[in-house]
């Protein structure tokens, strides 16, 4: 029952392995089907969604497949996109009790870059918001002003950045609202998102990225996030059904020195995203930067990267010092509270999430902020139940990550 005809096809593909489940079943469909208020193909009700992926099955409902297949799409055989989920299994925690952690929950709050936010999770740029929407990225800043939380906007967002940028709250609970902006200095032709704005880049012509630059600061955004795990189109056979992904571009001259030609034309902080290994952590750190951003893209880009939980591990066992040197932000396969805990027990200061929230979006606005709202109070259930007083004060001794010193990499000594 859980799982539709199109779903148990997607099962039989991963049958080779095991059997995977597009998201576990937590009795959201056999409760519909037994209270009766539901109809098959429409989205049930808001207040039936109690966990985040409850917004992938009722997304499903609302979305055209194509749409669906575009925000769902992983990369290849999808065994990257599978691992980001699966691997939380293999770190578990080391609950301490009789310990009072009844405040747990006055010590969500995180500063990013000197801003301050009421919770670690974040929205990570994910462009289309339009598909769930039609106010598309509004309903992002919008509820993350309402909550509270940072929302990296993507370069590819439906809302033009002045659009975005004029939705901001002046009044969060934190001072003026805090945005960043995403920028791809793709140098290649973006076939499918030229439909929304119709740009070609070249490799001499960078022009494009320096004025997205401009417009970011003009706009008031705090940091630019850039995209480094992107250098060449993805293999995303799901997306290319549709031709939704972005099957004619090329391979572009993502360096280190295009980060140091950006960092001349800013003054804003740039965090590159898609940081996979210790050894590109460490030369972030070399650079300069504040921030780096542990990620798979969402398992998106390259299949059999690694997922951010294993990045992490990695940076902590050969590098944990880079932990303290710079600020460093993690998503992909994020879907739980307990998600959260373990990349923080590393020393990931904040957490991003992307098609949770696309799916949430189906819902508008108040979707939206119930999927931030669902991520608090499960970071604060389960920081209880581990015996945490202080999340500010979280460490590696909350958790037993042996498991995944057979799958990372650890420099011999
Ligand atoms: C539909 C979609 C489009 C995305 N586009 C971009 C993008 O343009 N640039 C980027 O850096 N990341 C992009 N991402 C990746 C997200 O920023 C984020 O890393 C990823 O969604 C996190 O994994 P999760 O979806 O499992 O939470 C995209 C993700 C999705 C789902």
């Amino acid at each position: 029952m859980r799982c539709t005809l199109f779903f148990s096809g997607l099962a039989a593909t991963a049958l080779a392995a095991e059997p995977f489940l597009n998201e576990p079943d937590t009795g959201l469909e056999t409760f519909l089907h037994q209270t009766n208020n539901w109809t098959e193909g429409t989205q049930p009700a808001l207040k039936d969604m109690r966990g985040l992926n409850d917004f992938d099955f009722a997304a499903r409902q609302k979305l055209s497949t194509e749409n669906y297949f575009y925000y769902r799409t992983g990369s290849a055989g999808e065994w990257s996109y599978r691992n980001n989920l699966d691997i939380w299994q293999k770190v578990k925690f080391r609950p301490r009790f009789l310990t009072d952690t009844t405040k747990v929950n006055k010590t969500l709050g995180v500063t990013i870059l000197g801003y301050n936010f009421t919770s670690p999770v974040f929205i990570s740029p994910a462009p289309r918001a339009q598909y769930g929407n039609e106010r598309g990225e509004l309903n992002y800043v919008e509820a993350s002003a309402d909550e509270d939380t940072l929302y990296v906007a993507a370069m590819y967002a439906q809302k033009t950045i002045e659009e975005i940028a004029a939705a901001k709250s002046n009044t969060t609970i934190n001072g003026p609202q805090v945005i960043f902006q995403q920028v791809l200095p793709m140098l290649v032709y973006l076939k499918y998102y030229s439909t929304n704005s119709p740009q070609i880049y070249s490799n001499a012509n960078l022009s494009v990225t320096w004025d997205n630059i401009a417009r970011a600061e003009r706009t008031g955004a705090k940091a630019i996030v850039w995209t480094i795990d992107a250098p060449a189109d993805a293999v995303r056979h799901r997306a290319a059904r549709f031709d939704t992904t972005n099957a004619n571009s090329a391979t572009s001259s993502l360096t280190w020195d295009l980060y140091d030609q950006m960092k001349n034309r800013t003054s804003l902080p740039i965090i590159p995203k898609g940081i996979a290994s210790v050894e590109d952590a460490q030369e972030a750190v070399r650079r300069g930067v504040k921030a780096i951003y542990i990620s798979n893209h969402g398992g998106r880009q390259l299949d059999h990267s690694p997922s951010p939980l294993e990045i992490a591990y990695e940076i902590y066992r050969n590098a944990p010092e880079v932990f303290k040197q710079v600020e460093v932000l993690a998503d992909s396969g994020v879907r739980y509270g307990s998600d959260v805990l373990k990349l923080m027990a590393l020393g990931v200061k904040a957490v991003g999430l992307g098609r949770p929230f696309l799916y949430a979006n189906c819902y508008g606005r108040d979707g939206v902020q119930k999927a931030i709202q669902i991520m608090k109070k499960e970071i604060a259930q389960d920081a209880a139940q581990v015996g945490i007083a202080d999340l500010r004060k979280i460490g590696p001794s909350v958790i037993n990550a042996r498991e995944l010193d057979e799958t990372v990499y650890i420099e011999e000594k």
